[in-house]
Formats: C-alpha cells, sequence, structure tokens
C-alpha cells in the first residue's frame, strides 16, 4: 500500500520514526512528508534513510509530477503522527500553505490523526470544535493517550505509541474479510528440556505467525495466538484487543492449547516449528561433563499436533468447515524437490493448505522476509508470495478465504 506519513512540530516526532520502520518492514510504500517545524525535531536524512523516498515540505519541489497533488492522489492511507493542535486546525480549515496541507486536500483515502499536545491545548473549545468536525467528515483518530507530557505535565495529549497507530492504521485499509472468524495460529518454535538449563530448540523466531495472528485480526478476526518462546519485542507486533496470547514452551504444552482452541475455531494455522521429539527424560539436577551422560540422549517421538487436529475434524470434533493450514521449513535447494515434498507431507497431515518456504543458514528463520509457495489438496501450487512476512501473511489468509 502507498501511505503517507506526515509528522508535524511536536517532540513525539522521534516516536514516528519508529512507526515509519513499522511501516515499511510491514511492506508498505511510505513517502514522509514533514511540516517545517517538524523538521527542527528530527531531520531529513532521517526520514529519507528510513522511506527510502525524498523528503521535501515544499510544493515548489518536483513539480513537473505535480507532487502537490500527486502525493495524496495516489495515497491508500494518509496518516499525521504527531498531529499538534495547530495542524489539526489548519486541517479543519482547509488551509494548504504546504505540501503535507496541499497532500491532505487532495487526498481521497482514509487520514488517520495521531495527536500530541498539552492536555490544556487539547482540552481547548477550539481544539474540541476541531476534532468534531475532522470526525464529522470522517476523519480517523487514534488517541491521544492520558499519560507523561513534555514538561513534566501529565494529562491527555500524548501520542499513542506507534504500534497502536499500524494497528489503527492497518484496520483501516484491510479488508474487513474475516469479521467474526475465529481463528487458532501456533507461532514459535518449541523447547524441549533436557535438564533445568538445557534445552532442545530450533530457530524459529515466530515471526512468521505473529504477522498472521496481525493481519487476521486487522481483518476483523478473533485470534487465539499460542505462542512458543517468542522474545517480546516479537511479540508486541501482536498487540491486539482480538488478539488471546497463550504462552507455551514445550511440544505437548503446544498440543494442549492447540487441541483446546482448535475446538471452536474455523480456521487453523500450525505456523510453529514443533520438536519432532523430546528427550524421553527431564533431568531434575543439571547434567554435568562428570556423570558423562551427555554424549548420548535418548529421545522419545512427539505427537503430530497438525495431523491431530486434522483427524479431529474428520472425526467431527471440530467446527463445521473448519480449514486447517500447515507450514513447511525444506532446506533443500531445488524447488521441484520442496514441491514434491509438501505434497506428500500435505497428504499425510491431512489439511487443506500447506505452505513451504526454503529455509537455510540466509533464508527462513530470523528474518523479516520469507518466501513461500502454497500447495492445496490437489496438490497444485496454488499461490505463492514472496516480501515482508506480514505481505505474506496476507496471501496466505487470502489464499485461506478462497479455499473455505
Ligand atoms: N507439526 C506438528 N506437530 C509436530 C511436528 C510438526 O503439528 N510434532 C506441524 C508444524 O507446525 C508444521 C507442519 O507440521 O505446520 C510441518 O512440520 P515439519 O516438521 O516440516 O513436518 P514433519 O512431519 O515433521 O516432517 P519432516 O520429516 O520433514 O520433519
Amino acid at each position: 500500500m502507498n501511505i503517507v506519513v506526515g509528522v508535524t512540530g511536536g517532540i513525539a516526532a522521534y516516536k514516528t520514526v519508529h512507526l515509519v520502520r513499522l511501516l515499511t518492514k510491514a511492506g508498505h510504500d511510505v513517502t514522509v512528508v514533514p511540516t517545517e517545524d517538524a523538521l527542527r525535531f528530527v531531520g531529513t536524512p532521517t526520514w529519507e534513510a528510513l522511506s527510502r523516498h525524498p523528503v521535501t515540505t515544499s510544493v515548489h519541489d518536483d513539480v513537473a509530477r505535480v507532487r502537490h497533488v500527486a502525493l495524496g492522489q495516489n495515497a491508500d492511507l494518509v496518516i499525521v503522527a504527531p498531529a499538534t493542535a495547530n495542524t489539526i486546525a489548519k486541517i479543519t480549515a482547509g488551509i494548504a500553505d504546504d505540501l503535507l496541507g496541499t497532500t491532505l486536500l487532495a487526498t481521497e483515502a482514509p487520514v488517520l490523526l495521531a495527536p500530541a499536545m498539552h492536555a490544556e491545548m487539547w482540552r481547548n473549545a477550539a481544539t474540541q470544535a476541531n476534532i468534531a468536525t475532522l470526525r464529522a467528515r470522517g476523519v480517523h483518530l487514534v488517541g491521544p493517550a492520558d499519560g507523561e507530557l513534555a514538561g513534566g505535565d501529565s494529562g491527555p495529549g500524548r501520542m499513542v505509541e506507534p504500534e497502536e497507530i499500524v494497528e489503527a492504521a492497518l484496520a483501516l485499509i484491510a479488508p474487513q474479510d474475516l469479521v467474526g472468524v475465529r481463528l487458532a495460529i501456533s507461532a514459535g518454535g518449541t523447547r524441549e528440556p533436557i535438564d533445568p538449563v538445557r534445552f532442545l530448540g530450533n530457530r524459529s523466531s515466530g515471526r512468521q505467525g505473529i504477522a498472521l495472528a496481525a493481519d487476521a485480526a486487522a481483518r476483523g478476526g478473533l485470534v487465539t495466538l499460542v505462542a512458543a518462546n517468542i522474545s517480546g519485542d516479537v511479540l508486541a507486533e501482536s498487540r491486539h484487543p482480538s488478539i488471546r496470547v497463550i504462552a507455551v514452551g514445550t511440544a505437548a504444552e503446544l498440543a494442549t492449547a492447540m487441541t483446546d482452541a482448535a475446538t471452536t475455531a474455523d480456521i487453523v494455522i500450525m505456523a510453529a516449528a514443533v520438536a519432532d521429539y523430546r528427550p524421553a527424560s527431564v533431568s531434575d539436577q543439571k547434567l554435568t561433563k562428570e556423570q558423562g551422560v551427555l554424549t548420548h540422549l535418548e529421545l522419545v517421538e512427539n505427537d503430530d499436533v497438525v495431523a491431530a487436529l486434522a483427524a479431529a475434524r474428520v472425526a467431527g470434533a471440530a467446527p463445521e468447515g473448519q480449514t486447517i493450514v500447515a507450514f513447511a521449513a525444506e532446506t533443500s535447494e531445488s524447488a521441484d524437490e520442496r514441491r514434491d515434498r509438501a505434497r506428500r507431507k500435505r497428504g499425510r497431515k491431512g489439511v487443506d493448505l500447506l505452505a513451504v518456504n526454503l529455509a537455510n543458514a540466509e533464508q527462513g528463520f530470523e528474518r523479516h522476509d520469507n518466501t513461500v509457495e502454497i500447495v492445496g489438496d490437489g496438490g497444485e501450487v496454488v499461490a505463492s508470495a514472496a516480501g515482508p512476512k506480514r505481505e505474506v501473511a496476507r496471501v496466505i489468509l487470502d489464499t485461506v478465504r478462497s479455499v473455505r
């Protein structure tokens, strides 16, 4: 999507740096349009480096491409963060004395404002009247939050956190095609304890599963996210009122949580990397070299969670029409071989769709980007996606929608 981020002159502009990063990471094409005042807080090189587009405040640059209206015309969404009291007043009056003003007047895309100002300015009758007018015209607002403000005051007027702005933004542009649909999504990688300090684990960061949960929630879905060992910063991207997180550690814990969530889920997505084996016994004391017991580890096989969920569906223990998606990380360099393995794996597990990706030291795990092919129940590749994991998530959910 083409997103214009307007930045106006408030100290919260430093938080907008993170907002632009989150939006570009999610695969959006972001153009930053600061006001002159905003550049006193964060400068042009920062915005250009983050957005990879030239940045100007003036309507007189790039006149040949009528930039002063083209940006607004081509935008799918315009965000203004922070939106100061002054800018809010100017937008209400339709003043277009800089590039942000002309862009806002020229756009027919949704507009989202994230106000930031002192509590008195926010409560002022002029600001409140402007906000009421803008709301009546269909302008969207996120925040302001109540909290500490610059200068030590506190009250309403603090710009909400970038993650909350992203959530509000994506909800405006995402199709609302999963409203009321219940999803059970697993993410991350299980850890099978050996002793109190060691485990058998894998490199899954949980990012692809988190991206699926976030995209599903933005589209109106109600998500139970079973999160196996996901770090706090990755998990933060799934903060949404429609996402309920259940933290698990081992494959057995994940199996219990997913089995429970799947009994009411319309869509089940197993994005987690589940350990196929666990140590036969877990020592309650740290194993030592003196004991010489770490050279051989006896393993027992874990249940295949997704295969069991598919079997439960066949047995009628799942909502009518439930769709089940599995993942496979394959290391073969040959695309044909990966597809063949994916076809066999899909049939073996009894799932509707299987998303297969190439995983090696450079690709797949611990990265923001992913490349997947989705194999359908006839064994054919029904869709493919490459790019940021949020974009891949969007394609996977589109494909799920198309087979339901
Ligand atoms: N999976 C599962 N339970 C397990 C292992 C895997 O539900 N005990 C799920 C994963 O979440 C994923 C899919 O099965 O959606 C594919 O996992 P993968 O490890 O590739 O499949 P395996 O059947 O273990 O095949 P392989 O021999 O290639 O490891």
